[in-house]
C-alpha cells in the first residue's frame, strides 16, 4: 500500500471530541465503533426530525457494491474513491477483487482519522493507495505522483463520490472541482455519485440542515438539477439519475422507497470525444 499525505495534521483539540464529524456520524449510523458521544448525539438529533437517516446511510453504503459491479461490467478496472470514509467491509477493492483481483484503487479522504484507520486497517495490497487530501484541491490531488503511478490514464477510471459532495457546501468550489475531475477522467470512465437531496423532504430539510449545523457540521442538500449538473455531458447508465434505493431493484437487491434514500444516485460514462473516433460517432455504436 502507498500512503500519501497532502494535508497537514492539526493537533487534536477539544473540538475534535465536541463536534460531530461526517465520517464518524456515518460510521455510527452503519453500526460501527469509530464514533464518539458527539457523533451519536448529532445522529439522534437528526433522527428526531428525519427518521429515515439510518436507512438512508445503509442504502447509500449498499450502493457501493452496485456501483463497483456496474463499472466492472462496463470494463473499468481502476477505482478512485473520493471521500471514502472509514474502512467498512466490503471496501471498494474487496468488491472488485471478487471477480478482478488487483484492480488499482486510490482511497482519498480529508479526515485525518479516516486516513489513519485506512492505513492500518486496509490490507497491504500494492494495488492500493490511501491519500489524506481534499478533493476540492483537485489539481493538486490529480497531479500527485502517487495518482499518476496508480492509474494508467490510457484506460478508464471509475470515480466514486458517495455521500461526499453534500459535505462540500461551497457551490462554486464544488462545481470547479467536478469540472476538473471530469476533464481528467479518460474516455470510458464512470462517474458514480450519491447526493442528499431535499427533493422528497423539502418541508423538513431546513430543520435537518440546522440540526447538523448545531452539531458543528455544514451539510448542503442539493436539488435534482444541481446534482445532474455534476455529471456534465456524461451518459447516465441503468435507471439513470434516480433515488439511490431504486438502483437496488436491479439484480439481487430489494428496492427501497424513494423517501428512505433521501438521495439521488447516478452512474454515468464519459464518452469518447468525436475527434478521437475519427467519425464523430462513438465506436461502441458502430456496426
Ligand atoms: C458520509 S461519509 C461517506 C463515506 C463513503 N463514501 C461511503 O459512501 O460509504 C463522507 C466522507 O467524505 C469525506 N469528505 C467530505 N468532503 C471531502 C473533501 N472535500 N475531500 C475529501 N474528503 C471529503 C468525509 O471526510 C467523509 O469521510
Amino acid at each position: 500500500m502507498t500512503a500519501v499525505k497532502l494535508l497537514e495534521d492539526k493537533p487534536l483539540g477539544p473540538e475534535h471530541f465536541a463536534n460531530a464529524r461526517s465520517p464518524r456520524m456515518y460510521d455510527f449510523l452503519l453500526g460501527g465503533h469509530d464514533n464518539y458521544q458527539c457523533d451519536r448525539e448529532a445522529a439522534f438529533a437528526v433522527y428526531k426530525i428525519a427518521n429515515w437517516i439510518k436507512t438512508a446511510a445503509l442504502i447509500n453504503r449498499d450502493f457501493a457494491l452496485l456501483s463497483v459491479e456496474t463499472s466492472l461490467a462496463l470494463g473499468v478496472r481502476q477505482f478512485l474513491d473520493l471521500g471514502c470514509g472509514f474502512p467498512n467491509a466490503p471496501n471498494v477493492h474487496e468488491i472488485s477483487a471478487k471477480t478482478h483481483p488487483g484492480c488499482p484503487t486510490v482511497y482519498v479522504d480529508r479526515d485525518p482519522a479516516v486516513y489513519a484507520h485506512a492505513q492500518f486497517r486496509l490490507d497491504e495490497s500494492p494495488a492500493q493507495t490511501v491519500m489524506h487530501a481534499d478533493l476540492l484541491a483537485t489539481e493538486q490531488l490529480l497531479t500527485n505522483k502517487a495518482v499518476a503511478a496508480a492509474f494508467d490514464l490510457t484506460k478508464p477510471v471509475a470515480v466514486l463520490l458517495h455521500d461526499t459532495l453534500p459535505w462540500c457546501h461551497e457551490d462554486t468550489a464544488t462545481r470547479n472541482a467536478m469540472a476538473t475531475l471530469r476533464k481528467w477522467m479518460p474516455a470510458g470512465s464512470t462517474l458514480s455519485i450519491t447526493h442528499l437531496t431535499d427533493h422528497w423532504h423539502g418541508a423538513i430539510m431546513p430543520d435537518v440542515v440546522s440540526s447538523y449545523a448545531g452539531h458543528g457540521l455544514r451539510v448542503r442538500p442539493r436539488c435534482r438539477e444541481e446534482i445532474e449538473e455534476m455529471f456534465g455531458d456524461f451518459t447516465q447508465q441503468g435507471p439513470g439519475l434516480t433515488a439511490t434505493g431504486r438502483w437496488h431493484e436491479q439484480g439481487r437487491y430489494t428496492r427501497h422507497p424513494d423517501t428512505h434514500s433521501a438521495a439521488f444516485a447516478g452512474i454515468a460514462v464519459k464518452q469518447t470525444p468525436p475527434s478521437a473516433t475519427g467519425s464523430g460517432r462513438n465506436p461502441s455504436h458502430q456496426p
